[in-house]
């Protein structure tokens, strides 16, 4: 008998399923990265093998490219779909106008590219995700290798002239290296506590040669979709201003899936 989901993978499992009610068949579908992200894929998966439901999926990365089709999921890149109806991704933080940080799994530029190449993007979330005001989880940039000790300075330079509380940044490291993106860059986390005027920083930060994106989401989330440890699950419709709730019945499926949560 498998254990029981913890709470933060229920919370994490019922927003993806709540999610799933939006995919039909037909459709071309962004497929977000992080372990949010995995919920979706693995729920997907049982539609495809299990339901019949056909979708073309467009990972935003190769870890999510590589789960995708083990979940029997067909995978094609961005420029085969060429647009796609719905993104379904996670975050790192979310706001009152479903502004986001994201980038915490260093996947933040293919999830941008995929993204504003949907006509709908839904962030999946638990409740932890969500901030009055963006900027405690350090923002992540990706900058191009050549010269990045060069841009940090100027990026922490810039950070001076920006409503940020704070202005130091570290290079994300996998183990003793530089981490490297899918797309051969490295990513830069900026210690900020509070970012007072997101829309702005997002374009001033990306002026700075070296920067190729940061991870602020300004106006491209519609929907935000937050779970709960008790299968509760709050939908937030920006477009529509709507707040609505319902309980997702997680514990057959509970079993199902547990083996696989982290
Ligand atoms: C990856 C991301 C992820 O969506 C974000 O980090 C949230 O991840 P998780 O669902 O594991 O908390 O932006 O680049």
């Amino acid at each position: 008998m498998s254990k029981p989901l913890s709470p933060i993978d229920t919370a994490k499992f019922v927003a993806a399923k709540r999610a799933c009610d939006y995919v039909k068949s037909g459709m071309r579908l962004g497929l977000g990265t992080g372990s949010t992200a995995a919920w979706l894929v693995r729920c997907l998966g049982e539609m495809v093998r299990e339901d019949g439901l056909k979708i073309t999926g467009v990972p935003t990365s190769t870890r999510t490219a590589e789960m995708a089709r083990q979940a029997g999921i067909d995978v094609v890149s961005l420029d085969e779909a060429k647009w796609l109806d719905l993104t379904i991704d996670g975050a790192d933080e979310f706001d009152g106008e479903l502004n986001l940080i994201k980038g915490g799994g260093g996947a933040l530029l293919q999830e941008k590219i995929v993204a504003t190449a949907s006509d709908q993007m839904i962030v999946i979330a638990d409740k932890t995700k969500q901030v009055e005001t963006l900027g405690a989880f350090p923002l992540p940039i990706e900058v191009v290798p050549f010269g990045w000790q060069t841009t940090k300075a100027l990026v922490e330079e810039t950070l001076s002239s920006l409503d940020v509380l704070g202005d130091s940044s570290t290079i994300r490291m996998n183990g003793e290296s530089p981490f490297v993106t899918d797309e051969g860059n490295f990513i830069l986390d900026l210690h900020l506590g509070r970012i007072g005027n997101a829309r702005q920083f997002a374009m001033v930060i990306n002026q700075i040669p070296g920067v190729v994106e940061n991870g602020l989401f300004i106006d491209i989330c519609d929907i935000v979709i937050i779970g709960n440890g008790d299968g509760r699950v709050e939908v937030k419709d920006i477009n529509e201003g709507t707040t609505e709730e319902s309980v997702v019945d997680f514990l057959e499926t509970d079993n199902v899936f547990s083996d696989l949560a982290d």
